[in-house]
């Protein structure tokens, strides 16, 4: 039996302008999917025991199936030929928007590694969890599973030539509390970017002007996150959400789990990922603001993480 794991992660900054090669920021998560390999006893057969929101499974299972093929692949497995049992579990929520699908690729890759005894190091895990991230959802920017591999608090800004992302890392003298809500909608991530590029190309000079205000965002947020500036890390969070806004990717669901997340103090509360559903993160500095904003999701019946970046 061998077994391999992948972290969740938050974006702060910059979903969707990442795959358009703007600078991003995410920090990966304490949540984590742990693959597990055994032999099977005819062809491939997935047991998913991860927890997921309701319909999570049924919405992403072509996208699943699609990743584990580029795995497959990519270590010339025939599961005809080889049959192989893959067991998912872990204590990572999976919706859209916390880098389910990345750490699905990341704990595979990891497991296979281990199972071939390939001694792949973490850049080539990356790479195979970047190879299984396309196959599933079209042109990922490559932010979710360079998170999932690595972890940690860093910038990612996809290499428009193909070579290296360049990605550092960002260091805060101690972690900073935040809350993750998840709306319960699962979307394909590869249909919302789909939708933001048709946008991107039915109106280039609008989308430009966004993104110029986005570049503004980015380089003020990496100013206040390095100064522990986390008041202005949060107004800058809010006008990332009104960005996310005017590109389509937002919905009556964010926008209210954005407005509690204010109402009860948040610093600043955005979509975080794909958008149109999946998660909502609030800055909440301090266990007693992060606990004060979980709990009024929760009274509301919502699932809340809390968790940290940095
Ligand atoms: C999804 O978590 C983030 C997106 O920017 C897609 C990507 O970067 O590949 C929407």
């Amino acid at each position: 039996m061998s077994k391999g794991e992948g972290f969740g992660k938050v974006i702060l900054f910059g979903e969707h302008f990442v795959v358009y090669y703007l600078p991003g920021i995410a920090s990966g998560i304490s949540g984590q999917t742990i693959a597990t390999l055994e032999d099977g006893q005819k062809g491939f057969e997935l047991v998913d025991n991860r927890p997921q929101v309701p319909g999570y499974g049924e919405k992403k299972s072509e996208e699943m199936k699609r990743q584990f093929e580029a795995i497959f692949n990519y270590f010339k497995i025939n599961p005809e030929e080889t049959p192989i049992k893959i067991t998912l579990a872990g204590d990572l929520l999976c919706s859209s928007g916390v880098g389910a699908s990345a750490a699905l690729a990341a704990s595979t890759a990891r497991a296979f590694n281990e199972k071939l005894n390939l001694n792949l190091n973490d850049e080539e895990i990356n790479k195979v969890a970047y190879l299984a991230e396309e196959a599933g959802s079209g042109t990922p920017s490559g932010i979710d599973n360079t998170c999932s591999v690595f972890g940690g608090f860093i910038t990612f800004e996809k290499n428009k030539e193909g070579g290296p992302n360049k990605i550092e890392k960002l260091s805060v003298s101690k972690p900073v509390e935040i809350v993750m809500v998840s709306t319960g909608i699962t979307q394909e991530t590869k249909v919302v970017v789909a939708d933001v590029l048709k946008l991107k190309e039915s109106d280039e000079e609008q989308f430009k002007a966004i993104t110029d205000e986005y570049i503004e965002v980015y380089n003020s947020a990496v100013k206040a996150i390095n100064s522990g500036d986390w008041k202005r890390v949060g107004e800058l969070m809010d006008k990332n959400h009104e960005l996310l806004q005017k590109i389509g990717v937002s919905c009556d669901e964010l926008e209210h789990l954005v407005k509690v997340a204010k109402d009860n103090g948040a610093w600043g509360a955005k979509l975080t990922g794909t958008g149109r559903g999946g998660y909502m993160i609030a800055l909440t500095p301090g266990k007693e603001l992060q606990e004060k904003v979980a709990k009024a999701f929760e009274d509301e019946g919502f699932t809340t993480l809390r968790t940290s970046v940095g």
